[in-house]
């Protein structure tokens, strides 16, 4: 018999971290893992997942463009991937896939476990409404948050994140242009893709900063840098990329998969120091 298979599903995957990370938690919990990077084209991947469950596959995380594919193959759902719409851990329970999303717990986790904030009572900007939007709205409103306004270059898609979340004192859209008349938030996070498409410059009112507010990036590396360079020069207090929600989002895959939730401090150490590596490297 085969030993039991992983992957991460995306299109384009070869400069996923995840293969790195799961090897890093395997390592450190003493399991031996067979996890791989799958590349599939959207017209693929219906057809690509079912191999990998023939072949022995159990469990996956599924990346960029395929999260929402994913949430519709599968039999059964969590709630918190039903409130996304979209899916990025799948569990081979018998001869069908279980769907959980895991990017909201990642992202609370980073912030509340590794940056020490506390989110209760806390306003909440989200910029942009695709599917990373979607995958960390409802963890937000879950952690406590006071309220979370959605802005979106297109207002209709920031409505419907909105009305999905069936929260309508505590879940509000906003337009982007007019953002200035929102007030300030202690929180502000960038879930657009605009810095991995044209990387210009971003653009925000300065009077949406106050003295305690943490900006976070859901994407690393480079696709990060605009948002955080306009963070910096808008006097927030904190501000950082995803890498930390990444390494976050992939213990609670783990845990679901092999039932132990791996430390996470030393991977990222290390994923922080290569990514400082490849910059310098640039
Ligand atoms: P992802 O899965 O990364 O969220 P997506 O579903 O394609 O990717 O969503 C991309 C998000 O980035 C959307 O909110 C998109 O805005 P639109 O809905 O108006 O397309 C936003 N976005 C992309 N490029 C942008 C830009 N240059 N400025 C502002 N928002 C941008």
């Amino acid at each position: 018999m085969s030993a039991a298979r992983y992957a991460v599903f995306g299109q384009p995957i070869a400069h996923s971290q995840s293969p790195r990370i799961q090897a890093a938690f395997g390592r450190a919990e003493g399991i031996e893992i067979d996890y791989r990077a799958i590349e599939a084209s959207p017209q693929e991947f219906a057809a690509a997942l079912e191999a990998f469950a023939a072949g022995g596959g159990v469990g996956a995380n599924v990346t960029l463009p395929h999260k929402e594919a994913a949430f519709a193959l599968c039999a059964t759902t969590t709630s918190r991937a039903q409130r996304a719409g979209a899916v990025n851990t799948l569990l081979r329970k018998g001869t069908r896939w279980h769907g959980d999303n895991t990017d909201g717990i990642g992202l609370v986790r980073d912030l509340t476990g590794r940056h020490g904030l506390d989110l209760r009572g806390r306003r909440v900007l989200l910029l942009g409404a695709g599917g990373a939007a979607r995958g960390v709205a409802p963890a937000l409103l879950d952690a406590g948050i006071l309220e979370l306004v959605v802005a979106n270059r297109t207002p209709e898609r920031a409505d419907a994140l909105v009305d999905a979340m069936s929260e309508p004192g505590r879940a509000i859209s906003a337009y982007w242009e007019a953002l200035r008349e929102q007030g300030d938030f202690e929180l502000i996070i960038n879930a657009t893709s605009a810095g991995r498409s044209d990387g210009a410059a971003f653009s925000l009112p300065l009077s949406l900063v106050n003295s305690l507010t943490t900006a976070v990036d859901l994407n690393y590396g480079e696709a990060a840098i605009p948002f955080l360079a306009w963070a910096r020069a808008a006097g927030c207090r904190n501000y950082f990329d995803g890498l930390g929600m990444l390494v976050e989002q992939a213990a609670e895959s783990f845990q679901q998969w092999h039932g132990v939730r791996p430390g996470t401090d030393e991977v990222y150490a290390g994923l922080r120091e290569r990514a400082a590596t490849l910059v310098t490297a640039d």
